[in-house]
């Protein structure tokens, strides 16, 4: 039998410490061996965000530990290690750096590949770590930075059909909470508020809905919010807002979605239409079960990551990573962290500036 290539995926872009290791296999879905994952939640709870110089210090402090545990876990002898896969991008520059030393230090001493990987490459193709997907298909990241439709075309193979054009939705369904009074991260809870709420009792706007293509905006939605949240009297109002919040999302990814499938169809030829959602968000289960029946009846077929593989993680860097090893696409140890990282290269707008609202 042939030696099956293993991956070590380091993950520190934001607030999550995470290291997992995974196995190529024949069947072309990669074998999780360890995946571990330490949020600091509790460390910018009293913030309200995410504080970039606790969140470095933290993964300063975790690393090193966090990589034993997954080593142990995964009951890999450290020298079977084929490579190591890490975040370069986009994030936090100075989490981005912890991950990214440690991932150099590690190759560098076992004398193995180092390969830098796109964060929203990883959550794009989380669903591949239980899925046989094939390209091309159409892609919905939402997570707390970004919201956009892309044609995934292959491996590093990105065309970019739409974006927001102010804030990302994870931010919104945070900045939502905020207003409501749930702590940082609030996207879950607030969730789970709307389930609570009438969905039917406020009505919101829903910015560019007609125009901008699969554009998407969500600021003015959060100024609703805002003025709304003022009016409140009692708990079940705080309710019926979180579920009017979450009805109206839910309202606006579906129109945006169809035209987002036209777009997909516009520049792809096959019978087999794939969409899938990934990114933080994906985990909503209202937007699920709306993708789900919107896709249906578009003739495209679902696809969400597994519950686990929505947040950050490094599952997803290392499935990222072992792809690369395949066609050896290597990192020197130079590589530095990037930010501003982007999937379509090409795209020619970056977030509010000049997005075409015909
Ligand atoms: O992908 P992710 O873990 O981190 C980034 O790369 O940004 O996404 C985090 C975002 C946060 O804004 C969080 O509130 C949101 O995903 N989120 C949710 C839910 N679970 C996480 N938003 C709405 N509903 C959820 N169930
Ligand atoms: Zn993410």
């Amino acid at each position: 039998m042939t030696k099956k290539t293993i991956i070590l995926g380091i993950e520190t872009s934001c607030d999550e410490t995470a290291v997992a290791l995974v196995q190529d296999t024949d069947n072309d879905i990669p074998k999780v061996l360890s995946n571990v994952v330490s949020s600091q939640f509790d460390i910018h709870k009293e913030f309200g965000g995410v504080v970039p110089e606790l969140a470095a210090r933290s993964h300063v402090e975790k690393i090193n530990l966090l990589a034993n545990k997954a080593i142990l876990e995964s009951k890999v002898k450290i020298n079977e290690i084929s490579g190591v896969a890490c975040t370069s991008g986009p994030g936090l520059i100075i989490c981005l750096s912890v991950g990214l030393n440690f991932a150099k230090g590690m190759a560098s001493t076992l004398k193995i590949p180092f390969i830098g990987v796109n964060h929203l490459e990883g959550h794009a193709l989380s669903p591949k770590l239980h899925t046989k997907l094939e390209y091309p298909y159409l892609l919905l990241l939402i997570s707390g930075g970004h919201s956009q439709y892309l044609s995934v075309n292959g491996l590093g193979d990105y065309k970019r059909l739409g974006t927001t054009i102010d804030d990302a939705l994870g931010e919104a369904y945070d900045k939502t909470a905020k207003i409501l009074g749930i702590e940082f991260p609030g996207g879950p809870k607030l969730e789970e508020f709307g389930k609570r709420g009438n969905p039917y009792k406020y009505k919101l706007p829903k910015p560019i809905l007609d125009k901008g293509g699969c554009n998407l905006s969500f600021a003015g939605l959060k100024t609703a919010i805002l003025r709304t949240s003022k009016e409140i009297k009692n708990e079940q109002e705080k309710f019926d807002l979180a579920a009017s919040f979450q009805k109206t999302i839910e309202e606006i990814l579906h129109v945006k979605t169809e035209k987002a499938f036209n777009e997909f169809k516009k520049i792809n030829m096959t019978n087999k239409y794939n969409f899938v959602v990934a990114g933080g968000v994906a985990a909503n289960s209202g937007i699920r079960n709306k993708l789900t029946k919107v896709s249906e009846e578009n003739n495209f077929k679902p696809i969400f990551p597994d519950l686990s593989l929505c947040g950050d993680n490094a599952a997803m860097i290392a499935m990222v990573g072992l792809e690369k090893y395949k066609v050896k696409n290597f990192d020197s140890l130079d590589l530095i962290a990037n930010p501003r990282l982007a999937l379509d290269k090409n795209a020619k707008f970056l977030k509010g500036a000049g997005v075409e609202l015909k």
